[in-house]
């Protein structure tokens, strides 16, 4: 089978396509024909070596961490799913990687896919999912009421989390580039800022978290600052405090 493999880590990581045997599922794993594959950012960063402490792969190893497909077959001690399920799931931190004709996916990363979402919508679901749920349901327990600020919302992120947000009944203030603010206003948030025109800091008040979606010191620097308050941001899996401008 054909898969998208990259060769060695650093700043020539030899990406390209090659042919590698078709894996085979063990017991509480599936082996699912891949339709559609989703990338992230993350996907671009894992051949630099960024995370090789935490994600050191075998190399050569196949990218991509989204995918949606029909499962062909099944291991031994798998329950859930059948051959021929349309399923999607995320097997990021894998090594196996889901660009590629058939990828392996244990049982308790897949999901049946929703029928009313096509292969492709399905594959860009999980890794935007899993964060906005993990971010803003598990770590932040947003509740009604509450306002939660989401930089990016034109991104794969922000475009989750912002609806995830509303109808968890939090209240959503947003930043995007022009061409987007009619976007993420389609997408429910209440306050929009279009950051070239405005800063953020002078138009956000009374926010209770912070989803840190945009890399770099002026995007991080507000969510880093002291607050008299311990209110809760997130900033790839860390916890940070708003700034006081923020608050209001
Ligand atoms: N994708 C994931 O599942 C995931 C998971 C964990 C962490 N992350 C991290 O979260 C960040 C965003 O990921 P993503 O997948 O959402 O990326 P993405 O789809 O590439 O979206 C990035 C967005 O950033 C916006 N943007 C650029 N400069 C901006 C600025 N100065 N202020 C506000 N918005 C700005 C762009 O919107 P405009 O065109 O409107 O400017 C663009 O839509 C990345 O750093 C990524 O590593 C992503």
């Amino acid at each position: 089978m054909k898969t998208l493999t990259f060769k060695r880590y650093g700043k020539s990581p030899e990406i390209g396509f090659t042919d590698a045997p078709r894996p085979t599922p063990k017991d509480k794993e599936l082996l699912v024909q891949v339709h559609a594959a989703g990338v992230n950012p993350i996907d671009n960063m894992i051949p630099t070596g960024l995370f090789k402490a935490v994600l050191r792969f075998r190399l050569p190893a196949t990218l991509g961490s989204d995918l949606a497909g029909v499962v062909t077959e099944v291991g031994s001690r798998v329950t859930r799913f059948k051959p021929g399920d349309a399923v999607f799931a995320n097997i990021f931190d894998l090594g196996t990687g889901s660009i590629a004709e058939f990828a392996v996916v244990p049982e308790d990363a897949a999901a049946l896919k929703p029928a009313n979402l096509d292969f492709v919508q399905a594959a860009s679901i999980p890794m935007v999912g899993l964060t906005s749920w993990q971010a803003l349901k598990e770590r932040a327990n947003l509740r009604p009421g509450q306002k939660v600020f989401i930089p990016a919302g034109s991104g794969g992120v922000g475009t989750f989390a912002i609806q995830l947000a509303k109808q968890l009944g939090a209240k959503v203030g947003t930043t995007t580039s022009t061409g987007n603010v009619e976007l993420v206003s389609s997408l429910g948030a209440d306050e929009v800022v279009d950051y070239k025109k405005q800063e953020f800091e002078n138009v956000l008040r009374g926010y209770d978290a912070v989803l840190g979606t945009v890399r770099g010191t002026r995007s991080r620097s507000p969510s880093t600052s002291s607050s008299r308050r311990a209110r809760s941001s997130l900033w790839s899996g860390r916890w940070m405090r708003p700034s006081p401008a923020l608050e209001g």
